[in-house]
């Protein structure tokens, strides 16, 4: 530790990027000179690690752990960064892409208010939750391990849960009628409805790993035990092609009953631990909404926050509709309304189109056009921006992209967070603190300084840029991009700014 930080300068180096464009194929001054421009505040720090931005450490944090949410940073990352911007009960801080909920939880639980949105049900159902710990009547939810348990499907039982396209025959025969035969008795039962969502959070916990389905960020994978594969591979076979490649999303597939039982007796336990700790646990208000951020923000009155902390969607071409199809049915979400939704993610996959006139005429109603106008003047004319734009567009042009979209990905997800920027300082308070957890990314041999271009709006819309934050591990690239172009690392951030 001590030798890590003694060479800072050296450390820092490795952390610079030399080259964006591979073999210099296109022009990178801008990207060079914001490279340059906030070197000085890069640390390069072990405060925080690849655990503590991704779901590894909630995994073993009471509350935290109960939904299983890959894409969560941890309560220990939110605590430190509310230690370092000062926050204190009465203040309120933002998180505007909720997730399960961390930023809201862990500022609950500190007796700080808190607001955010996400597009997801999911989150609605973890942070309620999750925020009920102390409202539970613990004798009700061992009732409902109790009758749960005993609950018998009959013989001849017909119901199926619903699916899309997407989820088709996801479940074993047992396990896609009982998840509805369960969920309809436990919805007619006699419970209150913070133990119903409990026993919601609970399902939607073991839905993956009672299917033929596994998580893999741009898509759901396919087990070849599926009938979806089976089905596939005779219809390969009648034309000649060989199987698709064998693929085991795991050993043996849960059993839905038994998995959602270890789930409530796991949440139970925890429920009882953290009452059992007798420490009183202060009650903040959560103030969330199921709703785009873009949407919002823009209705909040100026000058309300102490801090936002928060990490977008990745510009990695994940698209969570596809990898939380199965939890997003279960909800009650059909085929249209997951589409609808995939289109609100900001603009993270390929399959993402423009939002700007839909932002454009929402402002305009709202009575912001002219904001609009200013915001959108300042993303247009930022020539890092348009830098990699231009970039983008040359390694298509010379066949370096596999998918076109990732441009119109790269232009919408910039543009998009480039409003939130805007709107962030605006809402916030003077003395306000800022994070932006995030990933850099390249595509088509282009180092796109996620990070760096953020800070650039940010400090473009009024914010003082503070501090850059760099986890120690870096990320990788893609197997294509590395045959293709050789290795960059890539940083792992988290970008601090103040409104002074
Ligand atoms: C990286 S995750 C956030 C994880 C969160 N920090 C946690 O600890 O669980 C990003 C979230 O942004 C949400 N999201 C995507 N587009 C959004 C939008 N336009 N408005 C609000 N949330 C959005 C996604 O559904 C996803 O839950």
């Amino acid at each position: 530790m001590e030798k890590f930080i003694k060479n800072e300068t050296i450390v820092k180096n490795s952390y610079t990027v030399e080259n964006f464009s591979a073999d210099g194929f296109c022009p990178e001054g801008a990207r060079r000179e914001l490279e340059e421009k906030y070197r000085p505040i890069l640390e390069v720090t072990q405060k925080f690690d690849r655990r503590s931005v991704s779901y590894q450490l909630s995994k073993k944090e009471a509350l935290h752990s109960w939904l299983k949410y890959k894409e969560g940073f941890s309560a220990d990352l939110v605590n430190i960064l509310l230690d370092e911007m000062g926050a204190v009960p009465g203040d309120t801080v933002m998180d505007p892409f909720m997730g399960s909920g961390t930023t809201a939880l862990v500022c609950r639980m500190r007796g700080i208010d808190s607001v955010g949105y996400d597009i997801m049900p999911i989150s609605a159902v973890s942070i309620r939750a999750k925020a009920n710990v102390m409202k539970y009547d613990l004798s009700e939810i061992k009732r409902l391990i109790g009758e749960f348990s005993e609950l018998q499907m009959p013989e001849g039982y017909s119901g199926r849960t619903p699916y899309i396209t997407i989820t088709e025959s996801a479940y074993p025969e047992f396990n896609e009628r009982f998840i509805q035969y369960a969920t309809d008795a436990i919805a007619s039962g006699a419970y209150s409805p913070e133990v119903k969502d409990l026993f919601t959070l609970c399902m939607i916990n073991s839905l993956e790993r009672c299917s033929y389905t596994s998580k893999d960020g741009q898509y759901l994978n396919w087990d070849s035990r599926s009938k979806k594969v089976i089905e596939a591979n005779k219809v390969r076979a009648a034309t000649g092609k060989k199987p698709l490649p064998a693929h085991c999303c795991r050993k043996d597939i849960g059993n839905i009953k038994e998995a959602v039982l270890e789930e409530l007796t796991h949440v139970f336990s925890e429920i009882k631990r953290i009452r059992s700790a007798g420490e009183p646990v202060p009650q903040a208000a959560i103030r969330f909404r199921q709703s785009s951020a873009l949407f919002e923000l823009p209705l909040l009155r100026e000058g309300e926050l102490k801090g936002v902390i928060t990490s977008p969607p990745y510009c990695n071409r994940y698209d969570y509709t596809r990898t939380y199809a199965l939890e997003l049915v279960y909800l009650g979400m059909g085929e249209k309304e997951i589409k609808e939704m995939r289109q609100s993610q900001l603009s993270c996959t390929v399959e993402s189109k423009p939002k700007l006139e839909a932002l454009r005429k929402f402002y305009t109603e709202i009575g912001a056009g002219k904001r609009f106008e200013d915001i959108y003047a300042v993303i247009r004319s930022d020539p890092a921006f348009g830098e990699i734009l231009t970039a983008m567009k040359m390694r298509k042009a010379n066949g370096d992209l596999n998918n076109d979209g990732v441009i119109r990905m790269v232009e919408g997800y910039f543009t998009e967070l480039a409003f939130v920027y805007a709107e962030l300082y605006r809402v916030c308070k003077r003395g306000a603190t800022v994070a932006f957890v995030n990933d850099n990314v390249r595509y088509g041999g282009e180092v796109i300084p996620v990070d760096y271009l953020s800070t650039d709006f940010a400090e473009r819309f009024g914010f003082t840029p503070v501090k850059v934050y760099c986890l120690k591990q870096q990320k990788g690239n893609s197997s294509q991009q590395m045959k293709k172009f050789g290795r960059v690392a890539l940083r792992k951030s988290i970008a601090i700014w103040r409104k002074d």
